[in-house]
C-alpha cells in the first residue's frame, strides 16, 4: 500500500507516522508513506503558496498551481511504476485522491475498510482557509472530514486516517486476527479485556476467562460487547444485526 501526503508541513507527518508499528510497517516494506511540500511546486521566487480569496473573506487560500504541480508529480511517479510492473489496465486510471475538510464526509471503520483495498492512496492536506477550488475539481475525489470539529490543517486527519488503514494492511498488525475481533466489528464495540494478576485492588478477572472453556469465553464476550455498546455507542446498536437471544438479553 503507497500513501502519498501532499503537505506544506511534511516534517510534521513524517514525524508521526515513522514510529511504532507503522514505521516499522514500513521499514520492512509493508507500506510507503511519501510526503510531497506542496512549497516546492511554489511558481514564484518567494516561495509563496496562497493569495487573498476574491470577493473577500478572512485569510489567506492556497493557490491552485502549486498544488496541482503537487498532485501531477505523485501522478506521474504513479503512472510509472505501474507501466515498470506491467499493469497496463492500471496505468491510465487516476488515483484516488482523498481531500481533508470539515466539509468531506465522516471517516469510518467502513470507509477506512474500503479505502484499504486501494494500492495507492494520495492525501492532499489543506492549511490558511482552504485550497481555490478549481483544482479540487479537477483532482479531488473523496473528500472526507475526521469528524465534526475544525483543525487548523489537514495534516493530523491525514495522519489519523493512514494509521486507521494501514492496521488494516495484511502483516502490519503482528496478530492478524486481532484487526478482526476489534470495536466496530459488525458496529459492537470490543468487550473489557484483563492481564495478570488475576486480582489488583482487589477487582478479581472474571471468573469465566480463567475457566479454559473456549464456547463460553467467546459467549460472554460476545455478551459484554453488546451490553458494552448498549451503555456507550447505543446509536451503534441500531445498525447491528443480533440474534433473538442476544436481543432478550438486552431486554433484561
Ligand atoms: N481540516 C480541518 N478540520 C478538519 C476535519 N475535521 N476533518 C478533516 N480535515 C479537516
Amino acid at each position: 500500500m503507497n500513501f502519498y501526503i501532499l503537505t506544506l508541513f511534511p516534517e510534521m507527518v513524517s514525524a508521526g507516522l515513522n514510529t511504532s508499528i507503522i514505521g516499522r510497517a514500513a521499514g520492512r516494506g509493508l507500506l510507503s508513506i511519501q510526503t510531497v511540500n506542496i512549497r516546492d511546486y511554489a511558481f514564484n521566487k518567494h516561495q509563496s503558496v496562497d493569495d487573498y480569496p476574491y470577493g473577500g473573506g478572512a485569510g489567506m487560500l492556497m493557490q491552485a498551481e502549486p498544488v496541482y504541480l503537487a498532485y501531477e508529480a505523485v501522478a506521474k511517479s504513479i503512472r510509472n511504476r505501474r507501466r515498470e510492473a506491467g499493469e497496463e489496465e492500471l496505468e491510465g486510471r487516476k488515483p484516488r485522491v482523498v481531500y481533508l475538510s470539515p466539509q468531506g464526509a465522516v471517516f469510518s471503520q467502513k470507509m477506512a475498510e474500503e479505502l484499504a483495498r486501494e494500492e495507492d492512496l494520495v492525501f492532499l492536506c489543506g492549511h490558511y482557509e482552504g485550497i481555490d477550488e478549481r483544482v479540487l475539481e479537477e483532482v479531488v475525489t473523496d473528500h472526507v472530514s475526521i469528524g465534526d470539529y475544525v483543525l487548523t490543517g489537514g495534516e493530523l486527519p491525514a495522519m489519523v486516517m493512514v494509521d486507521t488503514i494501514s492496521r488494516l494492511v495484511p502483516g502490519v498488525l503482528h496478530n492478524d486476527t486481532s484487526a478482526e475481533s476489534e470495536s466496530f466489528q459488525d458496529n459492537l464495540l470490543e468487550h473489557p479485556q484483563y492481564s495478570r494478576p488475576e486480582v489488583w485492588h482487589g477487582k478479581r478477572v472474571p471468573e469465566v476467562l480463567l475457566s479454559g472453556h473456549h464456547a463460553n469465553i467467546q459467549k460472554w464476550k460476545r455478551e459484554q460487547s453488546i451490553l458494552r455498546t448498549r451503555e456507550r455507542r447505543p446509536d451503534l446498536l441500531k445498525q447491528c444485526k443480533l440474534t433473538e437471544e442476544e436481543r432478550r438479553l438486552l431486554a433484561d
